[in-house]
């Protein structure tokens, strides 16, 4: 064999084990759909038609306006290469002035008004998926004390935690548009901890010992006039928490006393005068074989593998049955209590078969939640999406990945951020990718295709 047939034979084999491995050259590597592609290093650089020049991929400026970046995008069917000028990821572009904005920032927008995510796209001849971002008016709260959460659309108190992560809190910016910061804004300077980040007075905040709290003066204390105060433990604890209580029970203020106290938390109840609380329909303090019914009453549990007792009329029914519930609904478990916590519960509730049925599931949106399937997220977060994906409010007319977004929220690639769809073994994988690690991976695999360029 001589040299230069071995050389191909690798060659080919390098090749046949990169198509192998679904890693594929993009399509502006094909010189076919880009001109450029046949420099040296060609795929590095695309063709811009007004002038007939090469540019480098993913440039930020010149020959696209300012803040865009050179982008390739493909025609629906893939035989047509288009150079368009993108924005950045987070980013949407402005129709009024053909700029790039950050997403829920002022942008261009009046006071009082926050540039957000328009629900429609620029071009439907590519496939281009260029976000379009429009100027939205930031609605009001009921309580004048109250911020509207953009990303989350709800209001919290102005100053809290509210959705923000830990060491900010949220308040608006010098435009008026709601922020979670830890600013050097005078508003915030009193709840500044001595870590220099910014909690709300009467919760750990940055207080390292335990059974203080972070105290309106900014230092980390307990007194016993608060009604933080624990008598018996004479230490404090944020309210809401499980501080010195038992297990399925809450420090609070007692009505009676307006001191601290342990009650039971949400639908928790008390077992006549056992010191912890438990979810109904579960075992809790009953003996084995038994189910908590009532703050009297352990009863034995009635229902056959399979079944769920159904409390309004006290019968069990075979989960994903229709049971007494309405049309459309079937019978499920009560995906709020947790068996890792509660233990296992034996409620069944009627929850929404598949389509068409009002959601059971109320997401708490005071936390700012959406729902996506059976399950609570953030809006604007990964959530349970793809990586480089976020959860978006669903829209009408688009695509929906999966059943999970019928209702509630849908996942979509973070503006900027290119969907792609990789087949591993048998199974479609999603994922949602920069333009830059595309590049990148693609750069790995460069080794024959930069060779065979040549
Ligand atoms: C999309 O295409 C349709 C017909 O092909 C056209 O009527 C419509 O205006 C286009 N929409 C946009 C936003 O370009
Ligand atoms: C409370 O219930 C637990 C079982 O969860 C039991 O071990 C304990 O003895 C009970 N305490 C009282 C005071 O009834
Ligand atoms: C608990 O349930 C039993 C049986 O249904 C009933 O007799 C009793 O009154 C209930 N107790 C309370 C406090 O509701
Ligand atoms: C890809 O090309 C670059 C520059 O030509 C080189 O430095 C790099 O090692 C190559 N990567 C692989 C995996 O061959």
């Amino acid at each position: 064999m001589t040299l230069k047939l071995k050389i191909w034979i690798l060659l080919e084999i390098c090749l046949l084990s990169v198509v192998g491995a679904a890693v594929m050259a993009p399509p502006w590597a094909d010189p076919n759909l880009n001109p450029c592609a046949k420099e040296p290093r060609g795929w590095q650089l695309l063709f811009w038609p007004s002038d007939g020049k090469c540019y480098k991929i993913f440039q930020v400026g010149h020959p696209c306006p300012e803040g865009m970046e050179l982008s390739p995008a493909t025609s629906r069917t893939g035989k047509e290469l288009y150079a368009e000028c993108r924005c950045p990821p987070k980013h949407a572009l402005s129709t009024v002035d053909g700029k790039c904005y950050q997403l829920f920032t002022l942008g261009p927008c009046l006071e009082g008004y926050y540039f957000g995510p328009d629900n429609i796209y620029k071009n439907n001849v590519t496939t281009s998926s260029q976000q379009i971002g429009a100027c939205k008016k930031i609605p009001t709260c009921p309580n004048a004390n109250s911020i509207f959460w953009i990303k989350g659309e709800k209001c919290y108190q102005k100053l809290t935690k509210g959705p923000c992560p830990k060491g900010q809190l949220l308040t608006v910016d010098h435009n008026e548009i709601p922020v979670c910061a830890c600013n050097k804004r005078k508003e915030l300077e009193m709840f500044r901890g001595a870590d220099d980040k910014c909690y709300q007075h009467f919760t750990r905040g940055p207080c390292k010992e335990k059974g203080t709290l972070f105290l309106p003066d900014q230092t980390c204390d307990c007194h016993d006039f608060l009604p933080h105060h624990h008598r018996e433990t004479n230490k404090c604890y944020e309210l809401g928490t499980i501080g010195p209580c038992n297990k399925g029970e809450m420090f609070t203020i007692l009505p009676k006393t307006s001191t601290g106290g342990c009650v039971c938390r949400n639908s928790n109840i008390r077992y006549k005068n056992n010191n912890s609380c438990h979810r109904p329909f579960t075992q809790g303090p009953c003996e084995q074989g038994e189910i908590l019914l009532n703050s009297t009453t352990c009863i034995h549990q009635p229902c056959q593998r399979g079944e769920l007792y159904y409390p309004s009329d006290g019968k069990c029914y075979r989960i994903g049955s229709g049971g007494p519930c309405d049309k459309g609904k079937i019978i499920s478990f009560d995906f709020k209590t947790r068996p890792s916590v509660d233990g296992v519960s034996y409620n069944g509730v009627c929850a929404c078969g598949k389509r068409n049925c009002e959601g059971e599931i109320e997401c708490d949106k005071s936390k700012g939640l959406t729902r996506y399937g059976d399950k609570c997220f953030k809006l604007y977060s990964q959530g349970p999406c793809a990586k480089g994906a976020w959860l978006v409010p669903r829209r009408e007319g688009r695509e929906l990945l999966t059943e999970n977004e019928l209702n509630g929220a849908m996942c979509e690639c973070i503006s900027g951020n290119v969907r792609r769809v990789r087949m591993i073994g048998n199974v479609h994988l999603t994922e949602c990718l920069p333009q830059t690690a595309l590049l990148a991976e693609f750069l790995n695999n460069n080794f024959t295709q930069n060779k065979l360029n040549y």
